[in-house]
């Protein structure tokens, strides 16, 4: 009944399991499910016509408010944590702790003087240059969602300020869409500061960094789930869920397909490999709801 599911990119596991999962959550209905998402390379493209795509602290980081210096600075910072986060021979305690210094490590030494809403939505400056890159399905998979009612929470280790213009300039930011982010903070001049909160990274994403958002409590009648992610760490993003009956976790393995191939197919129900489209998300749902 899903026929995207016969796409080339798809890899699963458990197949007759992965099938309960989606009756279940359709037997359900859509007055029980939620879905949690990452955003930067889950919703967002990792590629387009041979190129990587920029993340939101990628947008951030090459925007004209950072210095040259401080663009070389971030890159090269970048270039050493990236492939410690995405090292499938290390384990995930062996990263946590070095996993704060990419998102803020760098921006910190920078006095990024910059009026924020303008830079930022103004004419979308900074989102234009940097070539953001939702995947295909993007609008599809927000309107379906809103259209039904289903929330959709995004948990994402980017930046926050990003994101929300990306959703909000697609016109499909949502009464049903709540994110929780790094958002940044700036002082009575106009210098970003820190980001708001306890910082999120890739591998504390989970009820450590959402104490007193109550977001969960709120949808605890909401117990069927799809969770879509991109690393190892977006499958703690439901922990603080209160009751789970149902959940279908859905992995895009983007990078080192060959070398991740195994610990994601443990992981994570549906696969999705080197695949830009949210084609498969898209035809659950138009399945379930
Ligand atoms: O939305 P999400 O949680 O995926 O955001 C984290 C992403 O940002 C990861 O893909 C990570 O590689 C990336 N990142 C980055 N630059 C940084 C820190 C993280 O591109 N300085
Ligand atoms: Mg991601």
């Amino acid at each position: 009944q899903v026929p995207e599911l016969e796409k080339a990119t798809v890899r699963i596991q458990q197949p007759e399991r992965v099938l309960g999962i989606i009756r279940a959550i359709k037997e359900q209905g859509m007055n029980k499910l939620q879905v949690i998402s990452d955003f930067d390379m889950t919703l967002s493209r990792f590629g387009c016509n041979g190129r990587r795509c920029p993340t939101s602290h990628n947008i951030l980081d090459n925007s004209r408010v950072i210095s040259e210096d401080g663009k070389k600075k971030l890159k090269d910072l970048l270039h050493h944590y990236y492939p410690i986060e995405i090292d499938p021979n290390r384990t995930l305690e062996e990263k946590r702790p070095l996993m704060l210094a990419p998102v803020w490590g760098g921006l910190k030494h920078e006095s990024l003087r910059l009026a924020p809403r303008c830079e930022l939505g103004g004419g979308g400056t900074m989102l234009c240059n940097g070539h953001v890159c939702s995947r295909d399905g993007f609008n599809e998979m927000f309107d379906q969602l809103h259209k039904y009612n289903v929330p959709l929470f995004i948990f994402s280790a980017g930046v926050g300020d990003i994101l929300e213009e990306i959703i909000r300039q697609a016109n499909v930011f949502y009464s049903n869409v709540n994110v929780v982010s790094n958002y940044m903070d700036f002082d009575d001049n106009g210098v970003l500061r820190r980001f708001k909160g306890p910082l999120i990274h890739t591998y504390n994403k989970n009820n450590s960094v959402l104490q007193g958002t109550e977001y969960f409590q709120q949808l605890s009648t909401r117990t069927s789930i799809i969770l879509l992610g991109d690393s190892m760490g977006d499958l703690t993003m439901a922990d603080g869920v209160p009751s789970v009956e149902n959940i279908l976790k859905i992995g895009f393995l983007n990078d080192k397909v060959e070398e991740r191939r195994g610990k994601y197919l443990d992981a994570y129900d549906i696969v999705l490999e080197s695949d830009e489209t949210l084609d498969v998300v898209n035809g659950i749902l138009r399945y379930i709801l």
